[in-house]
């Protein structure tokens, strides 16, 4: 594991699962991360302030002064000095306060000073994690961007009692960061995510349906894979990302900044639309179904024997409308799935829809396309002609992005 250099605050709060936490420290030190300490007074009571700074060979922060040395503790220069901000355990308490935004202790104004991802391993009680306030304060942060829920897990309790709400395992936390930082080597750089920060990021994905009947649709079989890969990049990078999705079995990454399911081609124009003015880059990746039946038919057609005609009309071309409306500043993406002729067509899609680039899906390669956790694209852009290799769909989510910001720069 290679994590020179990457910058973990870790916040500790009251809760006996602090103990663990010890563990946590030393993994992320020996890994080569530097670690911050950051505890609520309450966290205190469960670990030793010399244990903690011994493991991080750093200071432990509780306090808004050192009350030895009469210094303010900077938690703002804290907040935007870390890669990832980590609050194992995160007890009820600290979960409350977080979705109320309450700046009560240290810990909390590190908290809503930082810029980085969030984070939080609850611990708690089983009925206390079940009861409906946690509830709504957990939905309330995992809506958050870029704020991401370890846990917690099931099993034996501190109070006797057995079920969910121990903190997650250690080796699980430190896991999912590996798997953060490996996903995420070369792209989650200072200088990209100070690019993407904030930008409104416009995703359409998926396929849309088109009603025949009551019942039958005319659809295409695509996944949205790539499309809620693309849109989780972009979150890991702090962007706020709409999202308008055709019907698919995914569930929306969490912390979009809205997120909105749609059935048809219309629906997804209306959705689209509202967002023309508003978006920064707009990644057009939903499979649009280009025919529509001219009619629905109330409730379900009968079946007959031998031709039944189907009068078909062409759909709006969502991406090319918006590309005709698109300001200077508004940067462009489009797909396209050739059959022939792929980089004459991908060009010519790429003009006449005024895309800034375009990502063409090769339909040659088996592990490519419709359905396939892996895909293989060509890129095109001001940089020229981009060929990517077969490779998992978030690779090549990460790999499309990172061209992007090579070409891309925010007004
Ligand atoms: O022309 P073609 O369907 O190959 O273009 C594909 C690109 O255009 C994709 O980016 C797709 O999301 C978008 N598109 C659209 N509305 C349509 C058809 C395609 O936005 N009706």
């Amino acid at each position: 594991m290679g994590w020179s250099g990457r910058k973990i605050l870790l916040g500790i709060t009251g809760s006996i699962a602090a103990y663990k936490t010890t563990w946590i420290i030393r993994q992320l030190k020996n890994n080569g991360a530097e670690v911050q300490v950051v505890c609520s007074p309450d966290a205190l009571g469960f670990v030793t302030p010399l244990t903690l700074s011994t493991l991080s060979e750093r200071p432990v922060f509780s306090e808004f002064v050192r009350s030895d040395q009469g210094e303010w503790v900077n938690h703002v220069a804290l907040g935007m000095w870390a890669d990832l901000m980590l609050i194992a355990p995160c007890s009820a308490q600290t979960l409350a306060k977080m979705a109320g935004g309450l700046c009560d202790n240290l810990l909390m104004a590190v908290y809503l000073s930082a810029r980085c991802p969030v984070w939080f391993a609850p611990a708690m009680d089983l009925d206390m994690w079940k009861h409906p306030a946690t509830t709504r304060n957990v939905l309330e942060l995992v809506s958050r961007p870029n704020h991401k829920m370890l846990g917690p897990a099931s099993g034996a309790l501190a109070s006797g009692l057995s079920g969910v709400g121990r903190m997650a395992e250690p080796q699980d936390i430190v896991g999912a960061l590996d798997q953060w930082w490996s996903n995420n080597k070369d792209l989650v750089t200072a200088e990209s995510s100070a690019t993407m920060r904030d930008q409104l990021i416009l995703i359409t994905a998926g396929p849309t349906r088109e009603a025949i009947d009551d019942v039958r649709y005319i659809s295409n079989h695509s996944s949205g894979k790539m499309g809620y890969a693309l849109a989780q990049v972009c979150l890991d990078l702090d962007a706020r990302v709409v999202l308008i999705s055709g019907p698919v079995s995914l569930p929306p990454p969490h912390g979009l900044f809205a997120f909105i399911p749609v059935e048809s081609a219309m629906e997804m124009q209306e959705a689209v639309k509202k967002y023309q003015e508003q978006f920064d880059i707009g990644i057009f990746c939903a499979a649009v179904a280009d025919f529509r039946p001219v009619r629905k038919t109330e409730g379900k057609v009968k079946k007959k024997d031998g031709i039944f005609p189907i009068e078909l009309v062409a759909n709006p071309d969502i991406l090319a409308e918006v590309g005709s409306k698109k300001r200077s500043d508004q940067f462009l993406v489009g797909f396209a799935l050739e059959t022939a002729n792929g980089l004459a067509e991908a060009e010519r899609k790429k003009s006449i829809k005024n895309c800034d680039m375009l990502v063409l899906n090769n339909m040659q390669d088996p592990g490519a396309g419709f359905g396939q956790d892996t895909n293989q694209v060509t890129l095109f852009s001001a940089k020229g002609i981009t060929e990517l290799s077969l490779a998992p769909k978030k690779e090549i989510a990460r790999q499309i992005i990172q061209h992007l910001l090579q070409c891309y720069s925010p007004a």
